[in-house]
């Protein structure tokens, strides 16, 4: 029986709803199993940029770094849009990912049966789909340096940067490979090595730390041939490694399998203690949809998955995990449904109906 500390960080859009419910959550497992969560909340985004003027304050890391995990909604929205603007939303959750450390984002994809038909793709390509994408966070073009606006020839130009140390990567491959072995022993590893320098230094690296795992089944695929395969083959895939910004494409591209960016979770991970936890960041994948918020209708589904995220690599807690994504999963199949995941003529629960539904179903 334990007692943690979550830092709750809803930001813009539907982010507060669907936080609210990841804390509903965290509570009726805390009553089942006998843990305490006590919760600290600060705005994040285009809220803390309202309030204080800036995206992240320093007193909002310390908080999260003072905690178990963290729970966070999204971030952005038109009113905070303007690319000229000094301060974007964006920066909050970029700042928050470096200033946490948290270099590896676990993106799983798994295709729920009952949803099967909800997808653009046919459904003999989506039988048995279960692929954990896990993208470089705290790297890449994402932060290289220089990324600045320049003068050249009195034209305006810019310049961004791909950077990677060899570490950087090593970690990555590793992470890849360890978990692998807990799931189908694959590892897909995803660069552009045919073009950038970065991509064959990831290559090479990654061909260092593979004889480590030996019964790991590995292939190298480049990045453009993965936007097609993961439509065309996306069954075939179990664990893939990737760049920030590739990574980043797959993602959103993978999410799709399963019909609704509402459904998927994400985790954010540092490096871990011995016993396999450690400090993270919990962040559905489906972002502030400023056109539904404040209504009421988002789903639930991914933020309560992240739970289950955090309760597993955060906390150590793989029976209250499993049991979270086991409700979950129940209400799906008893045709439990959100906007979003509704066919014509279907009942159309809210947010708090539908994470109602989820938590009777805990058993
Ligand atoms: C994501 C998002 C972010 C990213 C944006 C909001 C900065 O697209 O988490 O995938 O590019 O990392
Ligand atoms: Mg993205």
């Amino acid at each position: 029986m334990g007692s943690y500390k979550i830092a709750v960080l809803g930001g813009d859009g539907i982010g507060p709803e669907v936080t609210a419910e990841g804390v509903r959550a965290l509570d009726a497992i805390g009553k089942q199993f006998g843990h305490t969560f006590q919760y600290t909340e600060d705005h994040v985004g285009g809220a803390a940029i309202d309030a204080y003027g800036t995206a992240l304050r320093p007193e909002t890391m310390e908080m999260a770094k003072a905690s178990d995990a963290v729970l966070w909604g999204a971030v952005g929205g038109p009113k905070w849009d303007d690319p000229r603007a000094a301060v974007r939303p964006e920066q909050g959750l970029l700042a928050i990912r470096a200033g946490l450390g948290l270099w590896a984002n676990l993106r799983p994809s798994k295709v729920d049966a009952a949803l099967v038909g909800n997808s653009t793709l046919k459904s003999d390509v989506l039988q048995g789909v279960d692929i954990m994408i896990i993208r470089e966070l705290t790297g890449g073009i994402y932060f290289g340096k220089p990324q600045e606006r320049r003068t050249v020839d009195g034209q305006r130009a810019a310049v961004d940067t791909m950077y990677y140390t060899e570490s950087e990567i090593a970690r990555m491959a590793h992470l890849g490979f360890q978990l692998a072995r807990a799931r189908r022993s694959k590892v897909t590893s995803v660069d552009k090595a045919n073009v950038l320098e970065s991509s064959r230094l990831w290559r090479e690296v990654v061909a260092e730390v593979r004889p480590e795992y030996p019964d790991v089944e590995f292939e190298n695929v480049l990045v453009d041939a993965m936007a097609m395969h993961l439509i065309r083959r996306p069954a075939t895939f179990d664990v893939v490694i990737a760049e920030n910004m590739f990574g980043d494409i797959l993602t959103d591209e993978a999410s799709m399998l399963s019909g609704s960016l509402g459904m998927s979770p994400s985790a954010s991970l540092g490096s871990l203690r011995p016993d396999g936890t450690g400090l993270g960041m919990y962040e559905p994948i489906h972002g502030s949809a400023p056109d539904i918020a404040g209504k009421g209708i988002a789903n639930p589904v991914g933020m309560l998955r992240c739970t289950a995220m955090l309760l597993r690599h955060s906390l150590g807690l793989e029976a209250e995990a499993q049991a979270l994504e086991a409700a979950v999963t129940k209400a799906i199949e008893d045709g439990l449904r959100t906007a979003d995941i509704a066919n014509p003529g279907e009942e159309v629960l809210s947010t708090r109906e539908m994470a109602e539904g989820i938590l009777e179903r805990l058993s």
